[in-house]
């Protein structure tokens, strides 16, 4: 199940909330000192920010690299890609001589063999899921907390959408989505709920269904819509087959020590995370930097509870 080592499964969005320093943006990167670390940023390199977001990770990465760095950054989402672009264009007064070179690139990561030449990179970041900014925006579908429509697609110009899923798929096929991408159990008493009470056209409206057909266990901690809706998130977005495709072009962008650093958020990713690295290692692809992941530090998930169930994994281009 989803609760594995270091705790709970969520639909919560990376990139914090707004309490904090952050320089404006209301915004903060989660395991951000780690995930720097491990990528060892060096002058002058040329590195990937797989997920731009709202450009957290890019902006500290963008600080180390010096005028001759290159820093290339991928989101679907194309309001994301704007953000991202705004807050990469402000660098700070003292280096304003001494920023990289920057291109940002609307797709989706899964085409990063095909979009970034072939052993230039000398890091990887990919920071798994969605972003404050998407989930927080009730017009976007993501969360069950607001009423907004059925949507949930990160890429707006996809044509899948959660509303799709919701009120077109078979009963089954809906159980199915439920349960191997939110790992729900009661996954089948919440398909046959939902489908009695299509049309459903809100995420408030879907997450009152679920909430009735399968109530919170006693010990559980999260919103019984959880699961379902990180599901369908999940299915809208093929977040698995994009997650899959691009560990299987990173080790042809790296160059040799070059650094790979994997931030995800639940057990579905960490998995294929995992399993790519060790695979990479048994074939002398990687050197595995993470024997286990690194997780938020208790400080870390105080001022940014949303970085509880954070995992990252680093691996070393052979
Ligand atoms: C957790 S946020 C990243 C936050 C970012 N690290 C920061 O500090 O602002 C994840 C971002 O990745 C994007 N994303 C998710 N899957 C993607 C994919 N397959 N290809 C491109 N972008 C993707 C989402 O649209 C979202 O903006």
């Amino acid at each position: 199940m989803a609760e594995e080592e270091s705790g709970q499964f969520n639909n919560a969005p990376r990139g914090g909330h707004g309490r904090e320093k952050d320089g404006g943006t209301g915004h903060v990167p989660v395991l951000l000192e780690p995930a720097i670390e491990f990528l060892a940023v060096q002058r002058g390199g040329t590195y990937i920010d797989a997920t731009l977001g709202l450009g957290g990770h890019s902006y500290e990465i963008a600080k180390r690299l010096g005028a001759q760095g290159r820093l290339i950054g991928f989101d679907k989402d194309t309001n994301a890609l704007e953000r991202a672009r705004k807050r990469l264009s402000e660098p700070p007064s003292e280096l304003k001589a001494d920023w990289p070179g920057i291109t940002l690139l609307h797709g989706s990561f899964a085409d990063i063999g095909e979009r970034v030449p072939a052993g230039s990179a000398d890091g990887l970041l990919a920071d798994l899921g969605i972003s404050s900014m998407q989930l927080e925006d009730a017009a976007r579908g993501f969360s069950f907390q607001a009423e907004g429509p059925l949507d949930m697609r990160m890429n707006p110009m996809s044509e899948l959408t959660a509303d799709q899923v919701v009120n077109r798929m078979s009963e089954r096929e809906l159980a199915d989505v439920i349960y191997e991408f939110g790992e729900e159990r009661r996954s089948r008493r919440i398909a046959r709920a939902i489908v009695r009470a299509r049309p459903i056209r809100t995420t408030a409206h879907l997450a009152q269904v679920i909430s009735a057909a399968a109530r919170s266990m006693k010990h559980e901690r999260i919103h019984p819509a959880t699961r379902t809706f990180q599901g369908i998130r999940i299915f809208v977005n093929r977040e698995l087959d994009d997650l899959r495709a691009l560990l299987s072009s990173a080790p042809g962008v790296l160059r040799e020590g070059g650094r790979l650093v994997m931030i995800s958020f639940h057990s579905l990713e960490d998995r294929i995370v995992k399993d790519a690295m060790r695979d990479g290692a048994q074939k002398g692809i990687y050197t595995l930097l993470t024997k286990k992941p690194v997780t938020a530090s208790e400080d870390e998930i105080d001022r940014n509870p949303r970085s509880r169930s954070a995992k990252l994994r680093a691996a070393e281009r052979g």
